[in-house]
């Protein structure tokens, strides 16, 4: 349940992150009057400004101010919002720190005094600051938590490194790691569509199913994130977190309550089911300049001779009764031509004999933009004929929920950690199978054991490289056309 008395501590608030997500998310749930009774902001880097230039920064991260009642509503928030400066490694700093939360808990009538600290740093500081968050900024008497971003680790051996030392300092029931992909709306809808739907899971398995298809696709190359970005490619920053998220609920058994911990039960068991990846299982790609844009090696802050990939394609095996067989093929890609994140689940041919050539059904389920579940389907076309179509049975939620608010992940999560609620954060043990699957094709990836492999190239706002029709095929995708 949401505890009063909270104070929200945002590490690195003059950050991207902060200005992005954390700061947007927590304002949005203010507005819709969802944050905690004599919540508190304060805002913690290590650029020195004062609380009217930090309100200054704060107004200029949120959007929609032209409406009057946003406008009053952010006047309200701001005057909760304080900032104060400091370094991420000395104690000093995080003593100061501790007395400006005192004061402002001074404040609060009853003696309850909890603490979220959201850490929107780069992982070079977690350490240190989670230490120090321990030593000098705990609560002794309410909940503490602390909120933690990707990236944790950059492979097996280094995310546990990097879990063991904060383990030293907080517990994994106060750690909050986020995936924000587990607060989306369409996300969090596929344990409803799974579990409460008898027409869709009676055939959820290798008897009726194809092969699956995740696909993350973004219209913009790494445009001045490209220090960060080369450190880690792709597959880091998409697919071994956010893909395989989606690929864990889609898979895994029903668990048996919607508590955190049978959820995550549910979903380490089917992630120890996919052993780690193979190289002819997997198609890299880097975009090159087109279409008046960059290509990636443009990009000043990219090593002028990286093999870094901006594409993957990967399929994924799960050795269980219920897939054996069933490609689960992830693929993400910056710069390519559109935006759009879906799960598109391909369905086996219908016997042959009174039909011929007819499309295989398809459900898909569209995460982003313009949320929707859609099913293609064979039917009759109308008229004096016997003439089978393939159309699609669709739940656009722009038509369906027009009315609907569908709130931003981060509003979610953040929610969820005020509660306390585990169920859409990663489990340790979820992050070490995640990174098991991963890790030989990273270090194959990085040179660690011979020369790496060189991405294919493909055009700035290409559909990807050419060679993923066939690696698409080979998994026995059969394109589908609707009539
Ligand atoms: C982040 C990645 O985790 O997710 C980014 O680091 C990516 O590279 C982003 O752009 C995508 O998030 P969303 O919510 O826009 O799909």
């Amino acid at each position: 349940e949401l505890k009063d008395n909270t104070v929200i501590v945002v590490l690195g608030a003059s950050g991207d992150l902060a200005k992005k997500k954390t700061y947007p998310a927590l304002f949005n749930l203010y507005k819709d009057g969802l944050l905690p009774k004599d919540v508190h902001v304060v805002g913690y880097a290590r650029t020195k400004m004062d609380d009217a230039e930090y309100h200054k920064r704060i107004t200029s991260y949120i959007k929609g101010t032209e409406d009057p009642e946003t406008a009053k509503k952010l006047e309200e928030f701001k005057g909760l919002a304080s900032y104060i400066s400091g370094g991420y490694e000395d104690a000093p700093s995080f003593q100061n720190l501790n007395n400006h939360i005192e004061k402002i808990e001074s404040s609060y009538e009853d003696k309850e005094r909890n603490r979220l600290f959201y850490l929107a740093l780069p992982p070079s500081v977690f350490i240190p600051v989670a230490q120090h968050l321990k030593e000098e900024c705990y609560s002794k008497g309410g909940k503490n938590r602390i909120i933690i971003e990707k990236p944790f680790g950059k492979d097996l051996e280094s995310s546990r490194q990097l879990l063991g030392a904060l383990k030293r300092y907080w517990s994994e029931n106060e750690t909050f790691r986020i995936d924000h992909y587990l607060g989306k709306e369409m996300v969090k809808n596929l344990l409803v569509l799974r579990f409460a739907n008898v027409a869709l899971s009676a055939g959820w398995d290798k008897n009726s199913i194809s092969n699956v298809q995740i696909t993350f696709k973004e219209p913009f190359g790494t445009e001045g994130r490209g220090g960060y970005f080369d450190e880690f490619g792709i597959i880091r920053d998409v697919l071994q977190n956010h893909l395989l998220q989606v690929l864990s609920i889609l898979t895994m058994e029903r668990p048996v309550s919607f508590s955190a911990e049978d959820i995550r039960d549910e979903k380490v068991k089917v992630l120890r089911a996919i052993p780690p990846i193979e190289r002819n299982d997997t198609l890299l790609g880097q975009y090159v300049a087109a279409n008046g844009k960059p290509g990636y090696l443009d990009d000043d802050t990219v090593p002028h001779n990286s093999v870094c990939p901006t594409f993957a394609a990967t399929t994924l095996w799960i050795h269980n009764p219920r897939w054996e067989g069933v490609p689960f093929i992830l693929k993400a890609g910056k710069a390519l031509n559109e935006a759009k994140v879906e799960i598109r689940i391909q369905y086996k041919d219908v016997t042959q004999g009174i039909f011929k050539d007819i499309s295989r059904n398809e459900l898909v389920i569209r995460i982003q933009p313009s949320e929707a579940v859609y099913l293609k389907l064979n039917t009759k076309l109308p008229g004096l004929n016997m003439r089978a179509v393939t159309t699609e049975m669709d739940l656009t939620y722009k038509r369906r929920f027009a009315d609907a608010k569908i709130h931003e992940a981060y509003e979610s999560l953040i929610l969820d950690a005020l509660k306390g609620d585990h169920s859409n954060f990663v489990r340790d043990d979820e992050l070490d199978v995640a990174w098991k699957i991963f890790t030989p094709i990273l270090h194959w990836i990085d040179g660690k054991n011979g020369p790496s492999p060189k991405p294919v190239p493909y055009p700035y706002g290409s559909r990807g490289p050419k060679e993923l029709d066939a690696f698409i095929a080979k998994y026995g995708y059969v394109r589908t056309e609707t009539g």
